[in-house]
């Protein structure tokens, strides 16, 4: 993140009201996870930086950022695929901050292939990240809303629960149909979540990105001519930055976005106004 962005958000910091709540941020190492991290720990939120098993180096570059803006952060590793490891993150994140107010379900991969080549394995991997571990970092984080109980002089809401998704959640994606069936199931997961939890009080959004440079996606702008392409995709006529989404985050993480529950925040360019149509059709 850059220094103006930095100081962007920290000088908003009271507006924000986050002080002190905690957020779990899923894939926090790197890419869209990394600069939200930074940023909600700009904020005033505690952090647990969310890393694979091996990725604990990176976590702590995460954390080391964070604390060297004021802020506060711990090292949470855990495949969100695997049952045993999220709860048991989640446990140590309370352990260590008493609670967790925030679940930012970020962690999320790409297995491109050309479907009839596609193995069942590239299949798996991409559904059992991208989808089954939002399913089980969502539970892990509604067992522990509902458990702890209303903290009103933190927050008006029992929890806010924010899925990564993405454009794909809409738009069909040729050669990446496990990931954009990931992103449908997330679509509908959000909804479904927020349909049930609203009455507890518990939020629940989503974000969907465009092309935001990180590095899942580096062959679409790295060179000119990729960039190029890319480009014809979005009207804003910019490829997105982590920070754009990061600052999303932060919003509808904070309870200035109280009222917005069960939506999908795009955050594109205008990569959904099918712009392939302008001038055409
Ligand atoms: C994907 C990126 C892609 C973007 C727009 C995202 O969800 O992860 O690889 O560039 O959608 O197509």
């Amino acid at each position: 993140m850059d220094d103006r962005s930095k100081m962007r958000i920290a000088a908003a910091r009271a507006a924000y009201g986050l002080e002190g709540q905690v957020a779990v941020v899923t894939g926090a190492t790197s890419g869209i996870g990394r600069e939200s991290a930074l940023a909600m720990g700009i904020a005033g939120v505690r952090v647990v930086v969310n890393h694979r098993p091996g990725g604990e180096d990176k976590a702590q570059e995460v954390c080391a950022e964070i604390e060297a803006a004021g802020g506060t952060a711990m090292p949470g590793c855990a495949d969100v695929s695997d049952e045993k490891q999220v709860d048991a993150m989640f446990e140590r994140a309370v352990g260590k901050f008493g609670a967790v107010h925030i679940l930012l379900a970020n962690a999320g991969l790409q297995r491109g292939a050309r479907f009839e080549e596609m193995t069942l394995a590239d299949w798996r991997m991409v559904i059992d990240v991208n989808l089954t571990g939002q399913f089980l970092c969502a539970r892990a984080a509604v067992r522990h809303f509902l458990a702890r109980g209303m903290q009103p002089e933190i927050s008006p809401a029992l929890g806010k629960i924010i899925h990564m998704s993405s454009v794909h959640q809409g738009i069909p994606w040729a050669f990446e149909v496990n990931y954009a069936a990931s992103k449908g199931g997330v679509m509908l997961l959000m909804k479904s979540l927020a349909q049930e939890f609203g009455d507890r009080r518990i939020r629940v959004n989503a974000i969907a990105p465009g092309a935001i440079k990180t590095p899942i996606n580096t062959d679409a702008w790295q060179t000119d001519e990729a960039r190029a392409e890319l480009l014809k995709l979005i009207p804003y006529g910019r490829v997105g930055e982590t920070i754009d989404i990061a600052q999303t985050a932060l919003w509808l993480a904070s309870d200035l976005s109280d009222y917005v529950h069960g939506e999908t925040i795009f955050v594109d360019g205008g990569m959904m106004l099918y712009p392939a149509f302008r001038g055409g059709g």
